[in-house]
């Protein structure tokens, strides 16, 4: 398929008058197969931001959810407002109910609106937690086998169980595959599945193939240095031709994966294009 995937929401902005940043990521995906909006970051910046680099969403023809966290859920309210009625292709732990647990601080992070107020704006949920197929040619990974080891996450990201919380392994985290001429177009949501087990699971489903980019948040900031050093590691035995890192990803991994990957290198932020 032919795909421009650009940023819409992210933690940065470079240059872009009238654009704003937050955290959170909103990627639109214009295709051959018609147009797609991965998340809809926390809700401030994706209709203006859209608005400033003249891209419409009312050609939408469905919201893809990574998974339920706010910062990718929470412009699904005003997304729903300009489009009305469309499909919105989620795991089904959309609405879990989510918590950040510090030590003095407990926040929700789940989903921001009640379902019922999202169906009543036009949201046709479409639950899917297996490797499928949304377009010929556009696959969402559907819930990632974990594999590696050290790909642990970030041990601050609870479920509530009764009184109390458990670690959510955020079994809902999705990322999309294209099939190009150049090669395979990975856009990955937050990747708290870890970029290893994600490419590796593409790799079980798909077969060994050559990988034109992978872009979108990493979710390499937040986790111990160990999980940072090794996941680097292991990226550089992918065949990957381009990456471009958002969100979650951190300046400071960002910063690991620019002297990893040399010129194949790129900040991935509000306005940057892929195609
Ligand atoms: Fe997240
Ligand atoms: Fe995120």
């Amino acid at each position: 398929m032919k795909i421009k995937a650009t940023i819409v929401s992210d933690n940065c902005v470079y240059h872009l008058p009238g654009a704003v940043a937050e955290h959170g990521l909103s990627i639109f995906l214009e295709t051959d197969r018609g147009n797609y909006l991965l998340d809809t970051g926390q809700g401030k910046a994706v209709v203006n931001n859209a608005l400033v680099l003249g891209l419409d969403l009312t050609t939408i023809k469905g919201v893809i959810l990574s998974h339920n966290h706010w910062d990718h859920t929470g412009g699904l309210g005003p997304v729903l407002d300009l489009k009305g009625a469309v499909d919105v292709h989620a795991h089904p732990d959309l609405f879990k109910e989510s918590y950040s647990v510090a030590e003095n601080s407990v926040r929700y992070i789940g989903v921001p609106y009640p379902r019922p107020l999202l169906e009543a704006k036009g949201a046709r949920f479409r639950f899917n937690d297996q490797f499928h197929e949304i377009e010929p040619g556009m696959w969402l990974t559907g819930e990632v086998p974990r594999r590696t080891a050290y790909e642990v996450g970030d041990s601050k990201q609870k479920l509530k169980s009764g009184d109390g919380f458990v670690k959510d392994d955020i079994r809902d985290d999705q990322s999309v595959v294209c099939e190009t001429a150049k090669g395979l177009f990975i856009i990955l949501g937050c990747c708290h599945a870890g970029i290893i087990n994600t490419l590796s699971y593409v790799e079980e489903k798909m077969g060994r193939r050559p990988i034109y980019a992978v872009i979108g948040g990493t979710h390499l900031g937040p986790v111990s240095d160990e999980q940072k050093t090794k996941s680097v590691e292991a990226l550089k035995g992918f065949d990957i031709e381009r990456l471009g890192v958002s969100h979650c990803t951190g300046q400071k991994t960002a910063s690991l994966l620019a002297a990893a990957f040399g010129q194949r290198f790129f900040f991935c932020n509000v306005g940057t294009a892929v195609e």
